[in-house]
């Protein structure tokens, strides 16, 4: 805390949430019937006097090299190691493994934007060619090798797994970058990780136009140019092989289609390079407090037995399903719920190109309806989204799911009820699962058949993992008081990250530092992980998420770093001074809006604001794309100069803006309030009353240091 009157505000984050408590809903028997986890004998199993040789139950899920000796090494934290002196493959475990027993199933069925274009089912035989081949296009082509990263910046095509998996054949490190984002930002990525060779697409359907993605590349190059990475070789799928659908010119030398190198290596073998369980398998980077993206290193081992685990035990995955997670493989849910822990099972996984609007509200019905899908995993965003389009389109379609996920926010009791009742059906139990890049699979959630449903709340710890709450003064907030604090987990679990790429003092920081008992100790109870996340437990020890309590903003479930959008902003020669916050936003839960103050002698202009908004498109991508902007004269500050992102998200949001006596400026809080707010009125832009927990959010924003 750099100043005082900070650190008054900072027991807001502790104030008492009042919210009706839910009624439980039970799953339904016939979904207990066939569940894989229906036995309560599992939860005292993984009680925490079994820990942590409870997890060699999801170990024993993967094909071993050589089985490990160690479950969990603590000797240097929080630098945990899991099932130390183990060897495997993570590709092997995802595909050749299940050849002898299952080579004619579909391991990926991919249903294109367009829907002329015809659905593809890949089955483990044909993967298995596909990431052979790739596998040695990558090492004897590109030259990859053991241990070297490769950023990857491809759309929702099967390229994207087949890539990934022919990296992870040969023990190279892949990070995938969300197909979304600006070429800059893949490029400040490039750079982070060192890679020396991008693999990217030339472009891909979204709302019904073929998009120009290697663009981007051009782009990305530039970018790791500026911070010091020059990159030897971009290889480019093309989403028609043989057509090329990108207006940037292919680099001689540099730039290589896939597609016609390829044939050179029909019917390559690569042996899988068995990787001790510790080798790091990929980075998937995330926002954080502080402008530089975070490089989250996940292990081979640990994280690939822990989404197996979590995968049968919570997403229910038995081979013979059909399953259907609607994120994108570039974000953490993707690698995780669509590629690693769906495959490592065997079961058919389904993925799909564009957007589940397009052309019409009951797209994504009809490729439930048509592909026989029986779980489905969405996001809140997603869900909103289809609910206000159309609220009774899925009664149109005959399709019955068996399990429905929620990930990504906090999702509103009434919308669960309708994801319940109408996406649902009635049939369906609901698992919403909390958790974050860092963590590599769930850490709250309900048991699907053996704990009930309670719309808004996450459910308790999943098997393993003991979360709990503290306050600022790490004390415990107890279970039932009401009371917000910090949602930490006491303990290690397998796909827990192993550190931030490159910056390991900024992962003890940030994860560990804040409730770390003793330093010196190599005890994990000494040392529980903080999740930036604020939280209550009722009395029954299920966990209600109430979103960020850093400086992380989470529009539509991506998050956003608040420095990020701010050291974007400043890239506009007119901004002197740049704050941005959350607003409360009905479909994408939080949405942005960026403060700005003008140099001197620059007026205020929409030209101006659009600059803004088009530098933070470049910078990270539409996704970050600001609600508003607002052009003020001077922003409020602390007497340290420290800018008070609270009091402008009130003003954002038309909540009470706290106390502001201890302000440098505290007049310049009426003239900002009454700008925004007047210019929102008139626009219709008003939000509707927050709730006590939104308003909380709000009000804590921007506390933390
Ligand atoms: C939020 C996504 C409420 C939370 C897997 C977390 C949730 C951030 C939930 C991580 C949930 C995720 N209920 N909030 N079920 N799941 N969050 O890294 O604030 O993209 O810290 O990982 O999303 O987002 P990330």
């Amino acid at each position: 805390m750099a100043v005082e009157e900070d650190s008054a505000q900072v027991s807001e984050a502790q104030i008492a949430v009042h919210w009706r408590e839910e009624e439980y809903i039970q799953p339904p028997a016939h979904f207990i019937g066939q569940a894989n986890a229906a036995d309560p004998a599992i939860l005292e199993r993984f009680k925490e006097e079994h820990f942590p040789e409870c997890f060699k139950e999801y170990a024993d899920l993967l094909s071993w090299d050589s089985y490990w000796h160690t479950t969990l090494d603590t000797s240097n934290p929080p630098f945990w190691k899991w099932f130390v002196g183990g060897k495997l493959n993570a590709c092997y475990n995802c595909v050749d493994r299940h050849l002898p027993t299952r080579r004619n199933k579909a391991a990926i069925i991919w249903v294109p934007e367009p829907e002329d274009q015809e659905t593809r089912a890949i089955t483990y035989q044909e993967l298995y060619r596909q990431v052979n081949e790739m596998a040695a296009l990558l090492r004897d082509f590109a030259g990859v090798k053991t241990g070297d990263r490769v950023t990857l910046h491809l759309p929702m095509t099967p390229e994207l797994p087949v890539t990934m998996l022919a990296l992870a054949r040969l023990g190279v490190i892949h990070s995938e970058v969300f197909g979304g984002f600006s070429g800059a930002a893949c490029g400040e990525r490039i750079a982070d990780s060192s890679s020396r060779i991008l693999i990217t697409m030339d472009g891909y359907y979204r709302n019904g136009e073929l998009g120009d993605h290697k663009v981007k590349a051009d782009q990305a190059l530039d970018r790791a140019r500026q911070e010091g990475q020059e990159v030897d070789k971009v290889l480019v799928w093309r989403r028609h092989p043989g057509q090329y659908a990108s207006k940037s010119p292919m680099v001689e030398g540099r730039d290589f289609f896939i597609d016609e190198l390829l044939p050179r290596y029909r019917g390559a073998v690569v042996e899988p390079v068995s990787m001790p369980a510790e080798a790091p398998l990929f980075l998937m980077y995330t926002s954080g407090t502080t402008g530089r993206p975070k490089g989250a290193q996940h292990s081979t081992g640990g994280y690939l037995a822990y989404v197996t685990g979590t995968s049968k035990y919570y997403q229910d995955i038995h081979p013979e399903d059909t399953y259907w997670c609607l994120a994108d493989i570039g974000w953490i849910t993707g690698h995780s719920y669509i590629v690693y822990g769906p495959l490592a099972l065997g079961a058919t996984s389904v993925m799909y190109e564009g957007v589940p609007t397009y052309p019409d509200p009951g797209r994504a019905w009809r490729i439930a309806e048509r592909l026989g899908v029986n779980i489905f995993h969405t996001a809140p965003t997603t869900i909103r989204m289809l609910r206000k389009v159309g609220p009774d389109e899925p009664r149109k379609y005959n399709y019955h799911f068996k399990h429905m996920t929620t990930v990504g926010e906090p999702i509103e009791p009434e919308v669960w009820r309708w994801y319940h009742e109408v996406v649902g059906k009635g049939e369906a139990v609901i698992v919403d699962t909390w958790w974050q890049t860092e963590n590599g699979g769930f850490l709250g959630s309900t048991l699907p058949a053996l704990q009930a449903m309670k719309p808004g709340s996450c459910g308790p710890g999943v098997l393993g993992v003991y979360p709990v709450i503290y306050d600022e003064n790490r004390e415990v907030v107890a279970a039932g008081s009401g009371r917000a604090g910090n949602m930490c987990i006491r303990n290690p679990w397998p796909g827990i990250f192993q550190t931030i790429w490159g910056q390991p003092d900024r992962f003890v920081q940030i994860y560990y530092q804040k409730y770390c008992r003793n330093r010196e100790s190599t005890d994990w109870r000494d040392w529980p992980y903080f999740s930036g996340d604020g939280a209550v437990q009722a009395a029954d020890g299920y966990f209600r998420i109430l979103g960020r309590v850093d400086d992380v903003i989470n529009v539509a479930g991506h998050r956003l770093g608040t420095k990020e959008l701010e050291s974007a902003t400043i890239t506009v020669p007119e901004v002197a001074e740049a704050a941005a916050v959350p607003v409360v936003d009905e479909l994408r839960g939080r949405a942005v809006e960026i403060y700005v103050s003008l140099k001197p002698g620059i007026a205020a202009s929409k030209e101006v604001e659009e600059k803004v908004s088009m530098a933070i498109e470049t910078e990270i991508g539409k996704i970050a794309r600001p609600k508003n902007v607002w052009i003020v004269q001077d922003m409020p500050k602390t007497r340290s100069g420290k800018i008070m992102r609270r009091v402008i998200a009130g003003i954002s949001n038309f909540t009470d803006v706290g106390d502001t006596t201890t302000l440098a400026n505290p007049e310049i809080v009426d003239e900002i309030r009454h700008h925004v707010q007047s210019q929102k009125m008139s626009s219709g832009e008003a939000p509707r009353e927050l709730s006590a927990e939104e308003a909380e959010e709000i009000k804590a924003f921007g506390q933390v240091e």
